[in-house]
């Protein structure tokens, strides 16, 4: 995920351009470029870092008032976040610079076709790819416009882009194919971007991009054309009410929302590329490594759990013997380590200190680290002798939500690899995982309104509760951990997760009608035992909210159902319910939802 900005009208356009490429860092802040024409030539200037590195570096070069421009802050898919890979990048001749949002997926294949043809590379990136194809195209095709289009007709994958030419200047062309992009229409003056704060300060008046079209525009026209046929497409333009602040957040009241809202999407990305219609599964990533004979995942808090629920995938489906450990406490113990052992260091941020702590420690003594991240070039999937993106986009909101989302979608993927590697895995079975996981990100975009009205329901008629108990058996124990560590993140309700087995073993002493229970109670081999444990809850006058599948015999006093896929797919649709519960609690009782007291997004102490 990346931010990008395009501008022509009356301003100074590099000042503009950076405002604007503020208000997208939330998009990913790598690294940041500009490009801009001055003195004849196409300057472009980038920085590896944030984007006030970019300004600094700007303010030592002689940037004169150049009035059109474009920009773009990284996160980085294709190459390490240094200063070669950042964008914009230009074409051999010089004369093009673009900037990109997305993933070619077919990048490498052209890339050879260009090389084979003189073309030359500075980077490792899928952009520098597609800025030469449009250059090679436009020998043969004439114009920008039409040399664009059939650059588009060719590439795979998702993008945005937005691309200068010194033979045109003031005039910019950007398209869009499953990645966003907006056009701003103002006086004088217009732009486009990734998301609307980039130039709502500026202009209301936006229109919205569909994808498969394309956009010219200069400081006193726009248009808008089919990418694939060049011909002009009517638009509307709406007009923005939104303030600065919520249109950052999409429209959605808090981060945390949008984020959760963002998972079918964030599955989708993680799939690209790596799952295709046949029986394959491509991790690249971790080509040449065997599967390892036992695997020791070692993360903290809601990656912890992630790992919990994707050991039963690899024990499963891989036959690997797997134990999952908490990194301050594995850092610490005496770990006995075999021949044909593998870490498995989950970590969102990629920072956090025990996790890269425990790394270290084994890697010490020699045993192959794999490392499950999602940002780019952090210190833990830097250390790592390899590393799998989960490929989720920045996470804002400090209460980590899509990040889980799509680390069991990559530990589905990884199970899947190696079951496959090790032909431990019925084919019906694979075919059938497979088949699911294509519809997954749609299945999930329909479930998630309604999910989300119950959740907002139950939240008020549960805020009164001090205390939350939360069950689950099998892959819904790790859930359930997972929602009671939302709920007191955020809401601070005390909860606690347990076993549904374990619950006689102690906590049933402290069930009574104050003290509610959210149990995982979906349809899988061991909803019967649930439902006994359900049964001694309802026995000792607890209240109960019950995830569920349509049709199971329950008696509690909430069924919460929702639809049912096969598993372990459910626990797709699972995960949400629980972070919208806790979330609607928290905002219903007021609480600071995205940033949530004595908490941090990144632990980088122990
Ligand atoms: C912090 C965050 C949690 C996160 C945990 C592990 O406590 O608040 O949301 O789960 O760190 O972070 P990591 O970046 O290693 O996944």
């Amino acid at each position: 995920m990346c931010g990008i900005i395009g501008y022509s009208g009356h301003r100074p356009a590099v000042p503009l351009l950076l405002k604007g490429l503020k208000s997208l860092e939330y998009r990913g802040y790598d690294s940041a470029g500009v490009a801009y024409i001055q003195n004849k030539a196409m300057e472009v200037i980038r920085a590896e870092g944030k984007l006030s590195q970019l300004e600094s570096k700007l303010d030592s070069c002689n940037v004169s008032i150049a009035l059109s421009g474009i920009g773009h802050t990284r996160w980085a898919t294709h190459g390490l976040p240094v200063e070669h890979n950042a964008h914009p990048h230009k074409d051999n001749s010089g004369h093009l610079a673009m900037v990109h949002n997305g993933i070619i997926e077919n990048f490498q294949e052209l890339r050879e076709e260009l090389l084979a043809k003189g073309h030359t590379f500075s980077s490792e990136t899928d952009t520098e790819v597609l800025v030469n194809l449009i250059a090679e195209g436009r020998k043969d095709n004439g114009t920008l416009l039409d040399a664009f289009s059939w650059a588009l007709g060719r590439v795979e994958g998702s993008f945005a882009v937005a691309l200068t030419d010194l033979n045109e200047p003031g005039v910019i062309y950007a398209a869009r194919q499953s990645s966003p992009l907006v056009l701003g229409v103002g006086v004088g003056e217009n732009f486009v971007a990734s998301d609307i704060p980039a130039f709502l300060a500026y202009t209301r008046d936006v229109v919205f991009l569909e994808d498969g079209e394309m956009v010219r525009i200069d400081a006193n026209s726009w248009a808008v054309y089919n990418a694939a046929t060049r011909e002009a497409v009517d638009k509307k333009v709406d007009h923005i009410t939104w303030d600065v602040q919520s249109a950052q957040k999409g429209g959605y009241k808090h981060f945390m929302l949008k984020e959760i809202f963002e998972q079918p999407r964030v599955i989708a990305d993680c799939l690209t590329g790596r799952v295709n219609g046949s029986k394959e599964i491509m991790l690249p990533e971790l080509e040449g490594l065997e599967p390892p004979k036992r695997l020791h995942i070692v993360a903290c808090g809601t990656s912890f759990h992630a790992g919990l629920w994707g050991m039963h995938l690899m024990e499963s489906w891989a036959k690997i013997p797997v134990s999952v450990e908490i990194a301050s406490e594995f850092r610490y113990r005496d770990i006995i380590m075999d021949p044909g052992d593998a870490v498995l260091a989950i970590s969102q941020s990629g920072e956090t200190a025990d996790t890269l702590a425990g790394l270290r420690m084994v890697k010490e003594q020699g045993v192959p680290v794999i490392g499950l991240c999602n940002v780019v070039g952090s210190s833990i999937a830097r250390e790592s002798d390899r590393v799998v993106y989960t490929q989720a986009g920045p996470e804002i909101s400090v209460a980590s939500t899509k990040a889980m989302c799509s680390q069991l979608t990559a530990l589905t993927i990884l199970a899947l690899y190696w079951g496959l590697q090790k032909g431990t895995m019925a084919g019906q079975d694979v075919e059938q995982v497979l088949s699911g996981l294509s519809s997954l990100p749609q299945d999930l975009e329909k479930a998630l309104p309604a999910i989300h009205e119950t959740a907002k329901d139950l939240a008020r008629e549960y805020s009164s509760a001090r205390s939350f108990l939360y069950l689950g058996r099998g892959l819904y124990y790790p859930l359930a951990l997972e929602g009671a560590l939302k709920l007191k993140e955020i809401s601070y309700i005390h909860a606690e997760g347990y076993a549904a087995g374990e619950m006689k073993h102690g906590p049933i002493a402290l069930i009574d009608p104050e003290f509610p229970t959210f149990a995982m109670a979906l349809n899988d081999g061991l909803f019967p035992k649930v439902q006994s444990n359900l049964v001694e809850v309802k026995a000792r006058n607890g209240r109960v909210i019950a995830l569920t599948h349509e049709g199971l015999p329950l008696e509690v006093d909430t069924s919460w159902v929702i639809p049912e896929l096969i598993e372990p797919l459910n626990s797709f649709l699972a995960l949400p319910a629980l972070q919208l519960f806790a979330y609607e609690t928290a905002d219903y009782l007021g609480k600071d939802v995205d940033q949530p007291r004595n908490l941090a997004k990144s632990v980088t102490v122990e």
